[in-house]
This record gives structure tokens, C-alpha cells and sequence, in this order.
């Protein structure tokens, strides 16, 4: 008899039960691709008593020393999330001699360059495609079919919760409150939906992806990050009356040796591309010398996208172990030169609330002029909520954030609005990408 390929899961929620169906229910086509049948050995998970399909008794355990000890498992999936204890699990199959696959974006984006020096070290493999995007190719992608470019920036909406929120904004001027609420009664967003909203989710995926595109370390909190939480219904509509919509946009780009990453709320045209990703939807934009735009787009979230996104690795880990073939040498990573912030160029939007009065205008202009920001367009509209106010919508032509934020405060420390409302940057056309 041919003998299995063993596997054992780390976790069994929403995606690893997305993996034990499919590989239940397309168990003959994957032994045909991998020349041998894959064998679900254990599964590690906390409640032993929780009902769960395709799984039986004998398959469950509730300590890793266990599952680990198994000689039979050759390959360890990790989908249980978060740091802790994910990240020593990972290393200890890794350092054990099993090749690993992770869906975990916290992991990979904090600790992704150890893990992969240490799985070289023991001559195994550590594949991640689930960790950005779910069920959309671009780990493999990046690192295989455009490795012979020069990448120079990528854009991306790798949060589904969020550009789920947003479309819903732009399509029916809804408030926040209300748009978060349908998305935790949808299951699209988390009770505590803070990683997703504040942008912390898509800094850990703009991390992986930017290890890949640049070869380049960046750890999340180096890059600049703003969440959605501040957007308002009047935001959209604005946006749209100048041509734009508004994304939770995560870019990266190379200027002169230096990183700049960004995780914003940003303008984009609404004829680009990645304007029409909508609802759960992800998207990555990248632009290599040699292939010019390339874009990917499709499910970023969900048991079956991210368990096609697991099974690839796993298949292409199984063919690899049948083959008796070795690891591919993993290139180390630089430790990025990250720009900051405040000189982050881009045409920007500001929003601002201002006394219905003559001169206020010209004062904010001088203000931002002194600073080198140059105003590109002025609408006004009525302030719905306040009595002898406006709100003024300004666009700028390419400028320095900090100098744009340093305007800000001595436009709201010398009283010349009444609120400052938001300050997103406008992608492309002429915005810094
Ligand atoms: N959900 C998605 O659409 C999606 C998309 C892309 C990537 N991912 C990533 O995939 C991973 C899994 O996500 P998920 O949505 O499937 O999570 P989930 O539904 O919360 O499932 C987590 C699983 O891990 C087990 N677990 C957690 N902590 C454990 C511990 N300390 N010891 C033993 N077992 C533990 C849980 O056991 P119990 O069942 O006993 O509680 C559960 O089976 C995460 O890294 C996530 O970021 C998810």
C-alpha cells in the first residue's frame, strides 16, 4: 500500500473547516495531483466537545505536545490566529522538521523573517499564500511568476470588513455606526472590530507583501496607518461630487532607496481599477518593470476562498515531499530604509467646518501657503448640523503631509474653523501612488 502523506491542523474554525470539507470531499482528484493520498492525522483545538463536521474524535486533541510527537505528520497547517501561541507553534514544527502552512498574517507579518531563516535552517518549508488576500493568488505570484522584476509599487485593499463598509458609504450615504453594525449582523466584521477598522489587519498584510515585492523587512508599525473611523456619509459624497471614491487603500513604493507605506482612507479616482473592488472583495495592484500593471482581485476572506488558498500550499508541499525534493534557498531581507510620514508627498483632501464669513478662506489659504501647499480646488457646501457655518471641501496639489498637518493645527489653534473634518491623500492622477 502506498503510504499517506500525513498532516496535522493547528485549529478548526471558519477556515479549517473550510479545509476538512474540501479535503473530505476531493480526497481521490488530490491524491491523483500528488501521486499518494493526504492523511488528516490530528487536529489541535481548544473545546474538545464542540461539534464539528468531517472530524472525528479520534482526530482531536487539545495539546500540541501530542500533535507534534506524531511521526506520521509531515505537514503542520496553522490556522488557529493570533501571536500567541501560533508563533511558538510554528517554530517548534519548523525546528522539528515539518514543513509548515499558515493562513496567520499576525505571525507572518512580526515574525515571518525568523520563522523562514529558521525553516531554511532545517531544510523545510514555511508557505503563507492564505496570509494576505485569502483566496486570491499572490504570495506564489510575487515570489515566483514575478521574481524577474524590478517591482516598484504595490496598492492593494487586502481588508474585506472595511471595503465592505465603504462601498456600502459610497453607495447610500450611510453613517459608520450604522454600516458597522450591519457588518458584525452580517459576520463580516468581528464584535471587537478594531483591527480591521484601524487599519492594523491590512499594515500586517502591506508588511508580508512588501517582504515579497521589495525584498525589504518592514515591520507593521513602521508604516503609517489610519483607520476608517473618522469617515463621515458627507466624506463620500464629496468625494464622488469630485470625481473619486474612497478606499482603504495600502500602498508601497520605492523612492530613492527609502520605503513609504501607507494604510489610509484615500481618494481614487473613480474610473481606476481598484475603485470598482467592491463589498468583501480584495485587490492587489503591482507594477514591475518588466510586466508593467498587474492586478488581482477576487474573494479576500471566507472558509472556501481561504482553504483553496491552504490546500495550494499544502498540495504543492505534498508534491515536493513525494518528489523527494529539496527547499528552494530563501533570500534574506533587508531591513527597510522607511521614509516617515510627515514627508509622505500626495495631493490631499481636507474637509474642514468654517464660519459662514468673509475672509476665512483666504486665511486657511495663507496658512497652508506659507507651508508650500498650494490649494488645487475649493467646494463649499452648507454645514447640515451647525448654524452660520460652511464646510469647505479643499484639494491640494502635491505636498508634504507634515506640512499640510503642521497648516492644520495653526489653522484650528487660530480658531479659523470650527472643526477640522478629515484629511484623506488622493491616489493617482497626479497624487503620488
Ligand atoms: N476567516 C477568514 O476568512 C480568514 C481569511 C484569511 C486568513 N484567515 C486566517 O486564518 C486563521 C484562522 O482563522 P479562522 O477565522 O478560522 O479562526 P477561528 O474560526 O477563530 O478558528 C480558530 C481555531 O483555532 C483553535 N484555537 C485557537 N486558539 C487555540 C489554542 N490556544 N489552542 C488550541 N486551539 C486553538 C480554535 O479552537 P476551538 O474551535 O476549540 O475554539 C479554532 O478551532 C487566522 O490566522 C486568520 O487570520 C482567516
Amino acid at each position: 500500500m502506498v503510504s499517506p502523506v500525513g498532516i496535522s491542523m493547528l485549529g478548526s474554525g471558519n477556515v479549517g473547516g473550510g479545509v476538512v470539507a474540501a479535503l473530505n470531499a476531493a480526497s481521490n482528484r488530490y491524491e491523483r495531483s500528488v501521486g499518494r493520498p493526504l492523511q488528516l492525522r490530528q487536529v489541535l483545538v481548544r473545546d474538545l466537545a464542540r461539534q464539528r463536521d468531517g472530524l472525528t474524535a479520534s482526530q482531536l486533541t487539545t495539546s500540541f505536545d501530542d500533535l507534534i510527537s506524531d511521526e506520521g505528520t509531515q505537514i503542520v497547517v496553522e490556522l488557529m490566529g493570533g501571536e500567541e501561541p501560533a508563533y511558538e507553534y510554528i517554530a517548534r514544527a519548523l525546528a522539528s522538521g515539518r514543513d509548515v502552512v499558515t493562513a496567520n498574517k499576525e505571525v507572518m507579518a512580526k515574525h515571518g523573517a525568523k520563522l523562514l531563516a529558521l525553516a531554511a535552517e532545517h531544510e523545510v518549508r514555511l508557505l503563507y499564500e492564505a496570509s494576505v488576500g485569502g483566496g486570491i493568488p499572490i504570495i506564489s505570484p510575487l515570489s515566483r511568476d514575478l521574481l524577474a522584476n524590478e517591482v516598484s509599487a504595490l496598492t492593494a485593499i487586502i481588508n474585506g470588513t472595511t471595503n465592505f463598509m465603504l462601498t456600502a458609504m459610497a453607495d447610500g450615504g450611510v453613517d459608520y455606526k450604522d454600516v458597522l453594525a450591519e457588518a458584525q449582523r452580517l459576520g463580516y466584521a468581528e464584535p471587537d472590530p478594531t483591527a480591521d477598522v484601524e487599519g492594523f489587519d491590512a499594515s500586517y498584510k502591506l508588511a508580508i507583501l512588501c517582504g515579497l515585492a521589495f525584498g525589504l523587512e518592514l515591520f507593521p508599525e513602521e508604516i503609517e496607518r489610519q483607520g476608517i473611523s473618522l469617515l463621515a456619509s458627507q466624506d463620500f459624497i464629496y468625494a464622488a461630487e469630485l470625481g473619486y471614491t474612497i478606499k482603504l487603500l495600502a500602498r508601497a513604493r520605492l523612492d530613492d532607496g527609502h520605503l513609504i507605506a501607507s494604510v489610509c482612507p484615500t481618494l481614487i479616482y473613480h474610473d481606476e481599477p481598484l475603485a470598482k473592488v467592491d463589498g468583501v472583495l480584495n485587490a492587489v495592484e503591482i507594477e514591475g518593470n518588466l510586466v508593467g500593471h498587474v492586478l488581482f482581485e477576487g474573494p479576500g476572506a471566507g472558509p472556501t476562498p481561504t482553504a483553496s488558498a491552504v490546500l495550494a500550499d499544502v498540495l504543492a508541499l505534498a508534491r515536493d515531499i513525494v518528489a523527494d525534493r529539496r527547499p528552494l534557498a530563501v533570500t534574506p531581507l533587508i531591513p527597510a530604509q522607511v521614509l516617515p510620514s510627515a514627508s509622505h508627498k500626495s495631493r490631499f483632501y481636507i474637509r474642514l467646518t468654517v464660519p459662514d464669513q468673509a475672509g476665512v478662506l483666504a486665511q486657511i489659504a495663507g496658512a497652508l501657503g506659507e507651508r508650500g501647499v498650494s490649494i488645487a480646488s475649493v467646494l463649499q457646501f452648507e454645514a447640515d448640523d451647525l448654524d452660520d457655518a460652511a464646510e469647505l471641501v479643499l484639494t491640494t496639489y502635491l505636498a508634504e503631509r507634515g506640512a499640510v498637518n503642521d497648516a492644520l493645527k495653526q489653522i484650528e489653534e487660530a480658531q479659523f474653523v470650527q472643526r477640522i473634518g478629515n484629511l484623506m491623500p488622493i491616489a493617482g492622477l497626479g497624487g503620488a501612488r
